[in-house]
């Protein structure tokens, strides 16, 4: 069996999507293993359940940078000195630079609670109620320089449904991120998808 491929997972908060993908990882069949926890937030959730499964954390926080520029190279640098092959974003709250883009293209993905290109941005769950959309969801993508934009790996759908909150809405989107970020990093890290520009 090849080796598995080392991920590097970027947070900020409660990491319920770093949870399901470290449940993925525990599987020996799954490709891939998470190597390193980066979080730009002393605290965030995440960093706990990384702990708890042995994995390797470290906080950047942002503040402490004085751009753009130099906290990406900050972090490029600790995923590089993990041996990270492929970054998986979940719910990490900053904006790349141009060139931390340009370097990881095609090997860093995200996860977005709204069928893009529909509901980018913050909000989302507002967004899709405000719309009157009767669906909605989730959707993995490649990252690319414009925030919420790049190549769509994965997408699964929800109803929404007659008086839903944000709050309800969140919660069903939720529980599908947790079962499609793993397929879909499966899908990345097997080449069975590729960055297209
Ligand atoms: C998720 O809804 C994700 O799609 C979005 O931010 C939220 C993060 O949640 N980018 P969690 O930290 O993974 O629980």
């Amino acid at each position: 069996m090849s080796a598995r491929r080392k991920i590097g997972v970027l947070i900020s908060g409660r990491g319920s999507n770093l949870k399901s993908l470290i449940a993925a990882c525990t599987d020996p069949k799954f490709p891939a293993e998470i190597v390193l926890v980066i979080s730009n937030v002393a605290g965030a959730g995440g960093l706990t359940h990384a702990s708890n499964a042995g994995i390797a954390t470290k906080v950047i926080p942002h503040k402490t940078f004085a751009s753009r520029e130099a906290f990406d190279a900050a972090i490029d640098a600790a995923l590089n000195e993990a041996g990270v092959e492929i970054v998986c974003e979940a719910g990490f709250m900053r904006i790349h630079s141009e060139g931390f883009v340009r370097k990881w293209q095609g090997r860093i993905i995200n996860i977005h609670p709204s069928l893009l290109p529909s509901f980018k941005g913050t909000h989302v769950h507002e967004q899709a109620i405000a719309a009157g959309v009767k669906t909605s969801g989730c959707t993995v993508h490649f990252v690319a320089a414009e925030v919420d934009s790049g190549p769509i790996i994965a997408q699964s759908a929800v109803p929404v449904l007659e008086g839903d909150t944000p709050e309800t809405l969140a919660a069903r989107v939720l529980e599908e991120e947790h079962k499609l970020y793993p397929l879909a990093l499966k899908l990345v890290v097997e080449g069975r998808v590729q960055f297209a520009p």
